[in-house]
């Protein structure tokens, strides 16, 4: 069963799967989290899919547009062969982005920013929702379906919400291509040096909603493990990095991460379904 609440269309956790969750935090994971300094949190698309997001690989089908597959669409060549299919595929996810609302748990980690003193938000998700929770410097590895990029001077352009984008460069008047990593594409640099360092820098490392499937993002648990960070999983299922993790907790991002509002300041009241 599920309620509505201020977050829109998002689900609170029921008594019982909060108790379950509780007792999943050991003291290990409930003391690291209370004395952490420095925290890294990576997350996926899973952390959305509670959101109304589809998660790419989640339910054994990947997204197919106008009978291509996803990986095609949404490939640099794709880009190089026909720009305007690119784009219609992104107006149309960027449309039914519109709508959705972030869920508690982009609510609870947009919290932790000011409850850590050194806290890194690193995400694989386009869809701006941990933005619109409230994070802030959230380091976006696979881009934004919220900006445009000029395909010759490289100017990022934001792309409003109901808003229009434009169809060339304001600049230089080159053609604009979205501003999302592409399959066949290299991350941008800065961003992924600034997760490496903050991954090699951390106590406590958080991975939410996310397959591990797609490198380099996926190495950095390896990285802040090798540092002596706890590194802790949430996700419903078992994925290729649950056995390089300290802890797992298996359920929803949505349903999991709010029991550590309590942890972070006991006594808090941790909203729940009747
Ligand atoms: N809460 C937490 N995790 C969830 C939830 C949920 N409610 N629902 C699904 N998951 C998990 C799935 O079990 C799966 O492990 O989220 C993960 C989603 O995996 P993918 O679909 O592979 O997404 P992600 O890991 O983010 O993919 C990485 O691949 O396709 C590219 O660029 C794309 O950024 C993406 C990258």
């Amino acid at each position: 069963m599920c309620c509505l609440t201020p977050f829109g269309c998002a689900l609170l956790p029921s008594k019982a799967i909060m108790q379950s969750v509780q007792k999943q935090i050991s003291d290990k994971l409930r003391e690291r989290f209370l004395s952490a300094t420095r925290v890294l949190v990576l997350t996926g698309a899973g952390v959305s899919a509670e959101s109304g997001v589809p998660t790419f690989r989640g339910g054994g089908n990947s997204a197919v547009w106008k009978g291509l597959p996803f990986e095609v669409i949404s490939s640099a060549q794709m880009v190089e062969r026909d720009l305007p299919a690119v784009w219609e595929w992104f107006d149309y996810r960027r449309d039914l982005l519109q709508a959705l609302q972030p869920n508690p748990a982009h609510t609870e980690i947009a919290a932790w920013q000011d409850h850590f003193p050194v806290f890194t938000l690193v995400t694989q998700n386009i869809d701006g929702l941990h933005q619109k929770a409230g994070s802030r410097d959230v380091i976006e590895l696979h881009g934004s379906i919220w900006r445009a990029r000029c395909v010759g001077c490289h100017a990022r352009y934001e792309i409003l919400s109901h808003g229009t984008r434009p169809d060339e460069c304001p600049g230089c008047g080159d053609s604009l291509r979205p501003d999302v990593v592409l399959f066949g594409e290299m991350l941008p640099a800065l961003a992924f040096e600034q997760a490496a360092a903050a991954a090699a820098n951390c106590d406590l490392c958080f991975v939410i909603g996310t397959s591990g499937i797609v490198y380099p993002a996926a190495g950095l648990p390896a990285i802040a493990r090798a540092s002596g960070a706890l590194v802790c999983e949430v996700n419903p299922e078992s994925t290729t990095l649950s056995d390089q993790c300290d802890e797992v907790l298996t359920g929803k991002a949505g349903e999991v991460l709010p029991i550590f509002t309590e942890v972070r300041s006991p006594g808090a009241e941790v909203r729940s379904q009747k």
